[in-house]
C-alpha cells in the first residue's frame, strides 16, 4: 500500500503535447535506425571480428523490435483515447480504467507479436511458449503479484461491490476515503485529509471492505450526554428537532434519538441520522454536535461532566419542593373544591409525585388499586379492551384525575391509563383520602356521581373490566362502607 500526498494532475493539453513529442521522438529514432542500419551492422561486425555475423543481425533486429514496440505502444494509447473518448462523447459510456488497461494490453500484445514474427521469421513463438518450462516458471514468478492484482481487479469489476464516488473503509487499518479509480493494479481512494491511498487489488480482495454507496441513504451515529436531572422525553424531542434541520441531514428519514447507557456521569444518548451526501460526514457530524449545543442552551438542558452527586435523604414531605404548585394543582381539581386550604395542604403533603415516559402504563386494567391520581403535567389516555384491541374512551389533561374507582370501591382497575407524553402525576393513597372524608363527608356524594357517570361510559364499551353500572346512590353506600364511614 503506498500513501502519497495530493498532487495536481497534469493538464489535458500537457498530456497531448507530451504524447506527440514522444511519438515524434520514436518515429525519428526509427527513421534514423533504419537509415543507418547497414552502417551500425558493419560497425558491430567490425567489433566482433566476423563478417557476416549472426549476432550483429540479432542485435539490430532486437533494437528494431524495441523501437517498433515503443511506437506501437504510443499508437495503442492513442487508439484507446479515441475509442473510449468517442464512446463517452456519443453514448455517455464511461469505461472503467481496468477495461481501458485490458484493451491496451491485448492490442499491444497482438501488434508486438505481429512485429516479432516479421522481424524474427525463423523463431517459432508457439514452440517457445509451450516448450520452455523454465521460461514459464520465471514469467510466472515475476508476474505473480501483477497477475494477482490483475485478476483481483477483474473480479472487482465483475462484482462491482463499489464504484467511483462511493466511500469505502478498507481492512484492519480502516483506510477511509472516496473511491477515485479502480485500475488493473490498485484501488485509489482519496482520504478525508486529501491524501491518496493506493490499495493493491490483491490486498483489497483479502481484506473486509465497508462500502457506503453514493446512491444509498447512509447513517451516522453521534453521541452526547445529559445530566440525570434532565428529562429524557424532552432531550429526545429537542435533539431530534435540532438535528432534523441541519444541512446534509436527509429529510427522507427522521433522526432517531435514544438512550445508549445510564453512565457514571450522566445519561448517554446517541442520535442516528441519515445523510444526503455521505462523503461529507465529518462536516455533518460536527454540525450536528453544534446544533445539539445550541438546542441544549435554548431548552435549558445540560451536558454531563464528571460529577459526584451526594444525596442526603430526608423525610419526603420535608424535601418536597414547590409544594405550593401541588396545593395549587389539587385545589383546581373540581372534586376537591369543597376542601379548606388546610385540608388541601394535608392532601398535598401526602401526595407522591411520579413521572412516566410517553407510552408508559400508569394503571393496568384488572390490577388491584388503592390510590387515585391527579395529572400534574402532561396527558394520559384511558383505554379499554375492545375485542382484544385497545380502545380509547377518554383523554385526560392537567388537573384531571383518574384511578378513583378502584380506590373508592375496592374493585380492580376498570381500564388501562397510558401516558401520552412525558407525564407527571400526583398519587393520593387510601389513608389520605380517608382523612379527607372524615372531615368532609359531603365529598363522598359528589365522587359517587362522577364514578357512576364514568361507569356508565365504560359499560357501553365491549369487554371492559367495569362491572355493570351501579346507581350513584348504591355507589355512595358502597364507598361509605369501604371507607368505614357512617351511612
Ligand atoms: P380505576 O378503575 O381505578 O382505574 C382506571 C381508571 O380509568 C378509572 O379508575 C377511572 O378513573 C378512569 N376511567 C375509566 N373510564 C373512564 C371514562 N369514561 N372517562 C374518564 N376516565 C375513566
Amino acid at each position: 500500500m503506498i500513501k502519497i500526498g495530493a498532487v495536481s494532475r497534469p493538464r489535458f493539453t500537457n498530456k497531448v503535447v507530451l504524447f506527440f513529442a514522444a511519438w515524434a521522438a520514436a518515429l525519428l529514432a526509427m527513421y534514423l535506425f533504419w537509415s543507418f542500419e547497414s552502417v551500425i551492422k558493419e560497425l558491430l561486425e567490425h567489433r566482433m571480428g566476423t563478417s557476416p555475423s549472426p549476432s550483429a543481425v540479432t542485435i539490430t533486429s532486437a533494437v528494431k523490435l524495441f523501437l517498433i514496440g515503443i511506437t506501437a505502444y504510443l499508437f495503442v494509447r492513442a487508439l484507446n483515447f479515441l475509442f473510449f473518448g468517442l464512446a463517452f462523447r456519443l453514448k455517455r459510456i464511461d469505461a472503467p480504467t481496468l477495461i481501458r488497461n485490458i484493451f491496451t494490453i491485448v492490442v499491444f500484445t497482438i501488434l508486438f507479436l505481429i512485429a516479432f514474427t516479421f522481424i524474427f521469421p525463423d523463431v517459432n513463438l508457439g514452440a517457445l511458449f509451450t516448450t520452455s518450462a523454465i521460461f514459464g516458471v520465471i514469467l510466472g514468478l515475476a508476474l505473480q503479484d501483477t497477475l494477482g492484482n490483475f485478476f483481483a481487479g477483474i473480479s472487482l469489476q465483475a462484482d462491482r461491490p463499489f464504484q467511483v464516488g462511493d466511500v469505502i473503509v478498507v481492512g484492519a487499518q480502516r483506510h477511509t476515503g472516496v473511491v477515485e479509480e479502480i485500475s488493473w493494479r490498485a484501488i485509489k481512494i482519496r482520504t478525508f485529509t486529501n491524501h491518496v491511498v493506493l490499495i493493491a487489488n490483491s490486498n483489497a480482495a483479502r481484506e473486509p471492505i465497508e462500502v457506503c454507496p453514493r446512491d444509498n441513504l447512509n447513517a451516522r451515529i453521534v453521541v452526547f450526554n445529559t445530566l440525570y436531572t434532565d428529562s429524557p422525553a424532552k432531550t429526545i424531542h429537542v435533539v431530534r428537532e435540532a438535528v432534523r434541520e441541519a444541512e446534509n441531514v436527509s429529510t427522507k428519514v427522521s433522526p432517531i434519538v435514544r438512550i445508549r447507557n445510564l453512565g457514571d456521569n450522566g445519561v448517554d444518548y446517541e442520535v442516528k441520522y441519515w445523510l444526503e451526501d455521505y462523503a461529507k460526514y465529518n462536516d455533518t457530524d460536527a454540525l450536528v454536535r453544534q446544533r445539539i449545543w445550541y438546542a441544549f442552551r435554548r431548552a435549558g438542558l445540560n451536558f454531563a461532566y464528571p460529577t459526584r452527586t451526594l444525596f442526603v435523604e430526608r423525610h419526603r414531605a420535608a424535601v418536597q419542593r414547590d409544594g405550593g404548585a401541588i396545593v395549587e394543582r389539587l385545589s383546581a381539581v373540581d372534586i376537591f373544591a369543597p376542601l379548606s386550604v388546610e385540608e388541601t395542604g394535608m392532601l398535598a403533603q401526602a401526595a407522591v409525585r411520579h413521572v412516566f415516559a410517553p407510552g408508559e402504563m400508569v394503571i393496568r386494567a384488572g390490577d388491584p388499586g388503592s390510590s387515585m391520581f391527579v395529572v400534574h403535567n402532561g396527558r394520559v389516555r384511558v383505554q379499554v379492551n375492545d375485542n382484544g384491541r385497545p380502545r380509547t374512551v377518554a383523554t385526560l389533561n392537567e388537573g384531571d384525575f383518574f384511578g378513583e374507582m378502584a380506590l373508592f370501591t375496592g374493585e380492580p382497575r376498570t381500564a388501562n391509563v397510558v401516558a401520552l407524553e412525558e407525564t407527571e402525576v400526583l398519587e393520593i393513597g387510601h389513608s389520605a383520602m380517608k382523612r379527607v372524608f372524615d372531615t368532609n363527608p359531603d365529598l363522598v356524594e359528589s365522587l359517587s356521581f362522577i364514578i357512576a357517570e364514568r361507569r356508565q361510559g365504560l359499560a357501553s364499551q365491549a369487554d371492559s373490566a367495569a362491572p355493570a353500572s351501579d346507581s350513584s346512590a348504591g355507589l355512595l353506600s358502597a364507598i361509605k362502607r369501604f371507607f368505614g364511614l357512617s351511612q
